[in-house]
């Protein structure tokens, strides 16, 4: 039986997954792994029993990586599966940025009157807009999210462009340099993960690369943005615009800015495709030892041969894996193992007929190489 902690509501397509083997809640004490959405993870005490946490969505800035790195524990991320959800609210995003349906809306909700169509038609210029055919749309990141993007606002008749120093494909046309893309783009939405290097990244030098006019999308990360910068280009026209999901108190009622609730995922089928990924990729950690879609951990997956399996991870930057290789000479195994920064991860299969749990003499003498972080038998 396995202990599955959940620290948000997460959707009960979990229940499809994860069978009678696994006891789910929301205050297990021993949990064997966590399923998460944006709970802040920083300051989370971690229990000694937690072997992985699942993150139901893409991003990843509220788990602390080392700290979870550093006590071996495995952290899987959903790439994609809510892609199309987000994509969808890039497009709103735009379509609010270019045309004022909010204000028209509120504005229309305040007449009276049996006139009410004759105040529309006399009231409506004040909300006028422009619109997305024939504009160009810079993509900043182009994984899952952005490369959907770019086809919806292709279909809509705008032309597309990316900047993504890992991107090596040739969907649309790519810059070399996010100054280029500034400079190009009527808008540009920004739909990259929150690291040391991309905080706060469109800050007033970057928004004097834009064109005048430009609009900002950003359904990734409110930090990726100086808000105060924003607000000094907004009032002086430099920008038109700055639609944002994750917003501050700062970006709340001013003028130019749009600001969402975090809905970017917030859709039924994206619940339900990130909380089915994310427990199919802990169930095959915890029972297979598979890694698939990890953000600390390298990827591995081995068909299981045997009711014999062990895992083992290890110091990467040591000489441990030979000290594992000696250990296992006794038995008759296959050694599969694959290396990420200091994550060494190893997955054994030892011939059939040897009974991992009773074999105490292969387990300690693996216990003793030096520079284990762990060892499982599954
Ligand atoms: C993500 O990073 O994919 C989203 O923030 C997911 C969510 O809304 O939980």
């Amino acid at each position: 039986m396995f202990d599955v902690l959940t620290l948000n509501k997460i959707s009960n397509k979990i229940y499809a997954v994860l069978n009678d083997d696994y006891a789910v809640s929301d205050n297990a004490t021993a949990p064997d792994a966590i399923l998460v959405r944006s709970f802040n993870m920083a300051e989370y005490d971690i229990p000694d029993s937690l072997l992985c946490v699942g993150r139901a969505g893409a991003g990843v800035n509220n788990i602390p990586l080392p700290r979870m790195t550093d006590k071996g524990i495995c952290v899987f991320n959903t790439p994609g599966a809510n892609a199309n959800a987000v994509k969808e609210l890039v497009i709103c995003g735009m379509l609010l940025a270019c045309r004022d349906v909010i204000g028209g809306n509120k504005w229309a909700n305040t007449l009276e009157g049996d006139d009410v169509p004759k105040q529309v038609e006399k009231g409506k210029s004040q909300f006028g807009g422009i619109e997305l055919y024939g504009k160009t749309l810079g993509i900043v990141g182009f994984g899952a999210i952005g490369a959907k993007v770019a086809v919806a606002a292709e279909a809509l008749g705008m032309k597309v462009a990316t900047f993504d120093p890992y991107y090596t494909g040739d969907q649309v046309k790519v810059y070399e340099n996010v100054d280029d893309l500034y400079a190009n783009s009527d808008f540009i939405s920004l739909n990259l993960p929150l690291l040391p290097t991309t905080r706060g990244m469109v800050n007033d030098k970057a928004i004097k690369k834009m064109k005048d006019g430009a609009v900002i999308i950003n359904m990734a990360r409110g930090e990726l943005v100086d808000v105060n910068a924003v607000k000094e280009a907004l009032d002086s026209g430099k920008l038109r615009s700055y639609v944002v999901d994750f917003p501050n108190a700062d970006c709340l009622n001013y003028k130019g800015i749009i600001a969402i609730p975090h809905l970017g995922a917030s859709t039924e089928e994206a619940e339900e495709n990130c909380a089915i990924m994310a427990a199919s990729q802990i169930k095959d950690y915890l029972e297979n030892g598979n890694i698939v879609n990890s953000v600390n951990f390298p990827r591995i997956t081995v068909p299981r041969t045997t009711d014999n399996r062990l895992t083992i991870i290890y110091n990467a930057n040591t000489k441990a894996l030979d000290g594992i290789k000696e250990a296992l000479s006794v038995v008759e195994h296959t050694l599969n193992y694959v290396e990420r920064d200091t994550i060494g991860y190893a997955i054994v299969d030892t011939a059939a007929g040897i009974n991992l749990e009773d074999n105490d003499n292969l387990i300690s003498r693996i216990a003793d190489v030096e520079d284990i972080i762990s060892i499982r038998i599954l």
